[in-house]
């Protein structure tokens, strides 16, 4: 994992309620604790003050799953990178596979997220993915290439300094079928190899998380490929057994290449 320190994330979904969410980020806070990976958890927004009041303390970090590309105005039901960021944010999903499919987000529009969410000073985590169409059609590279090359074209290699990538192939996402650690770490390989192309120093520091099924038995072989940097977990996030036991996974690939 060269010296990528492994960021488990979960993403909440539109799932919890202000009591259950709390329980939640307390039991990853004490679980978490001292162990050698980043971890994240994902609120829907209004739930991001109670959960920043638990994890505030702790080494757990807060982001959101979405954030608007403007700053502020006349856009009714939007949320601002700001305002993010003002609630403990340090991490925007972007470009998840839901918001492309479900609420017509084009790559343009989540590369100038990105740009949003960097200038408020948080960290993108940029979704990309094939479907399962296209991956019959042997299309998978030129789709996450054109996903990659929209926010290239929007911010420049340098936009990648500052950036997590998640693949997620969106026929794994919510159907237990989770891509083989060979598939998974093939696309990561070429991911990192189009970054690394542009500027090496960015590549080799670049976090690339795998996300789509994974559950405390898959992850260990998962986080053991050489160019996956950790996961970005849905179903098993709500969980706190089965998360803190994805991060203990995530663990266990950094005392093997320490030791
Ligand atoms: P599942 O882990 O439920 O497949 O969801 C993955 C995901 O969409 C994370 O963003």
């Amino acid at each position: 994992m060269a010296n990528r320190q492994p960021l488990i994330a979960g993403n909440w979904k539109l799932n919890g309620t202000r009591k259950s969410v709390v329980e939640l980020a307390s039991a990853i806070s004490d679980g978490a604790a001292g162990l050698p990976v980043e971890v994240l958890v994902c609120p829907v927004s209004v739930h991001l003050a109670d959960v920043l009041a638990v994890v505030g303390n702790s080494p757990v970090h807060l982001g959101s799953q979405n954030c608007s590309e403007a700053e502020s105005g006349a856009f009714t039901g939007e949320v601002s990178a700001n305002m993010l960021q003002e609630f403990g944010c340090e991490y925007v999903i972007l470009g998840h596979s839901e918001r492309r499919a479900l609420f017509h987000e084009t790559s343009e529009q989540v590369a100038v997220k990105c740009l949003a969410v960097q200038k408020a000073g948080m960290t993108p985590v940029l979704c990309v993915g094939e479907t399962l169409e296209e991956r019959e059609a042997e299309q998978v590279e030129s789709v996450i290439a054109a996903q990659l090359d929209a926010v290239l074209a929007a911010g420049g290699i340098e936009i990648f300094r500052q950036m997590v990538v998640a693949y997620e192939p969106v026929w794994a996402i919510g159907t237990g079928k989770t891509a083989s650690p060979e598939e998974a770490q093939a696309v990561h390989a070429l991911i990192r190899q189009k970054i690394s192309s542009l500027d090496a120093d960015i590549g080799s520091k670049l976090r690339i998380l795998y996300g789509g099924s994974v559950k405390a038995d898959n992850a260990a072989s998962l986080f053991g490929q050489a160019d996956i940097d950790g996961g970005l977990i849905g179903g098993a996030a709500l969980d706190a057994t089965s998360f803190l036991a994805i991060c203990e996974a995530a663990a266990s690939t950094v005392e093997k290449s320490a030791s």
